[in-house]
């Protein structure tokens, strides 16, 4: 099974880090792995204070909630997104104000935040998407600063190492939000972390943080199967074993989704309220240690597509850059998608709506149709091409496209 969704990160010796996980339930919840993972992000990040939680969204709920915002307060967010970044917002009582993108790095238009930036704008989220830095970030840095907006950069799909030579912790109201959910560029299944220098905020964070409960024991057991499940499904869904056994897992409630029945329904769950296990930390280690490994994997099949798609006119600006996955615009979707299936090759579609997964009803997230035209126009041609793969299946992916694919 060739996948951009499923699984992307997990190998056997995660699954195997998994396993040996699993027969210390005494080490589940509280650890020695945390405080490494957390000295190694420390180390990373030039010394700024992390706060971890269970997932990205109840970071920034967290977050968000520590800030003590008036009701109603606006907060400026991409309208090329997920719902894991839109849910925390509404639950909040505050406003969400799309703001359009750009094509080259699928993140904010500084023509459009100039529209809609208004005074009672309190936040802006800066979505590096895919892992790329966004366009105009330091135009959107400087009038957010200009503004006295708080930043909230989002870095959750990926980030290089320098990349935190260039973040502003030097700026008060500064924020940087990970994720190590298991389709992020590291993956610990769930988890997160948000590093800043503003020290009365951090420690708000973190005593906050400290009254959260721990996930249950059960939630964590099904975190650990989910490595080597989901890795053995991949290594023999094409001999439908694999095919069968996600069946099966998902029938039985084996695993646990990356966003859950009740966030498609576009409510905010509470499950991710909660933090971060030492069972979770003990599986980012691992991801972390393979980091220089994945990243030149990564920066490999991206050059090697870019090499083969003449007409993606960003192949250039993408050289040499670990993107989580890589976007690719093409005018016939549906039959690209087909072809692909027929050959068990799946493509992502990060993002088909503006605020994804396709089945949320938009009006629970008070996006109204027509508002970010470009980021509309994108989510119906979009498709995103595993990276971290081997050469021979990324030749496999080209072939394929070359084929069917009416690039834009
Ligand atoms: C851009 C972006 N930020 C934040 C998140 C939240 O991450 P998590 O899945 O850890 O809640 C997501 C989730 O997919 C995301 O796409």
């Amino acid at each position: 099974m060739i996948s951009t969704d499923f699984a992307p990160n997990e190998t056997w010796d995660d699954a195997w880090q998994s396993v040996k996980m699993m027969f210390k339930p005494w080490l589940w919840k509280q650890g020695p792995s945390l405080k490494q993972v957390d000295w190694q992000i420390h180390q990373l990040f030039a010394n700024n204070h992390a706060t971890w939680f269970l997932a990205g969204r109840s970071a920034l709920y967290s977050l968000l909630k520590t800030l003590n915002l008036p009701p109603g307060s606006k907060i400026l967010v991409q309208g090329y997104t997920c719902e894991a970044v839109v849910l925390p917002i509404i639950v909040l009582k505050l406003k969400p104000v799309y703001v359009d993108i750009e094509k080259e790095s699928y993140s904010m238009s500084i023509t459009d935040l100039n529209k809609k930036l208004s005074d009672d704008c309190k936040v802006i989220i800066i979505q590096h998407t895919y892992g790329l830095v966004p366009k105009f970030r330091e135009q959107i840095i400087k009038q957010a600063i200009g503004k006295k907006l708080i930043i909230i950069e989002d870095l959750a799909h990926g980030w290089d190492k320098d990349r935190i030579k260039n973040l502003e912790f030097r700026i008060q109201n500064y924020f940087c939000l990970l994720s190590f959910g298991r389709s992020k560029s590291l993956s610990s299944v769930f988890g997160s972390a948000i590093l800043t220098n503003n020290k009365p905020i951090a420690n708000a964070l973190n005593h906050y943080s400290k009254k959260l409960q721990y996930p249950r024991k059960l939630f964590i057991f099904k975190c650990l199967l989910y490595k080597p499940i989901s890795y053995f499904i991949k290594l023999t869904y094409d001999i439908y074993i694999g095919e069968s056994i996600h069946y099966l897992t998902r029938k039985l409630n084996l695993l646990i989704p990356e966003i859950t029945p009740q966030e498609k329904l576009g409510k905010y769950n509470i499950v991710f309220n909660k933090q971060y296990p030492n069972a979770l930390a003990y599986l980012l280690l691992l991801q972390l240690n393979k980091l220089d490994h994945t990243t030149t994997t990564r920066q490999k099949i991206v050059n090697y597509y870019s090499g083969v798609f003449k007409k993606n006119a960003q192949k250039e600006k993408w050289h040499n850059k670990a993107l989580i996955r890589y976007p690719l615009l093409v005018d016939n979707r549906n039959q690209v998608l087909n072809k692909a299936t027929m050959e068990h090759v799946y493509f992502g579609q990060w993002y088909n709506q503006p605020i994804a997964p396709k089945q949320l009803d938009l009006n629970k997230v008070e996006y109204k149709i027509g508002s970010c035209p470009i980021a509309e126009e994108v989510c119906s041609k979009i498709i995103n091409l595993p990276n971290n793969i081997s050469l021979k299946t990324a030749r496999k992916i080209t072939r394929i496209l070359n084929d069917v694919a009416s690039i834009n």
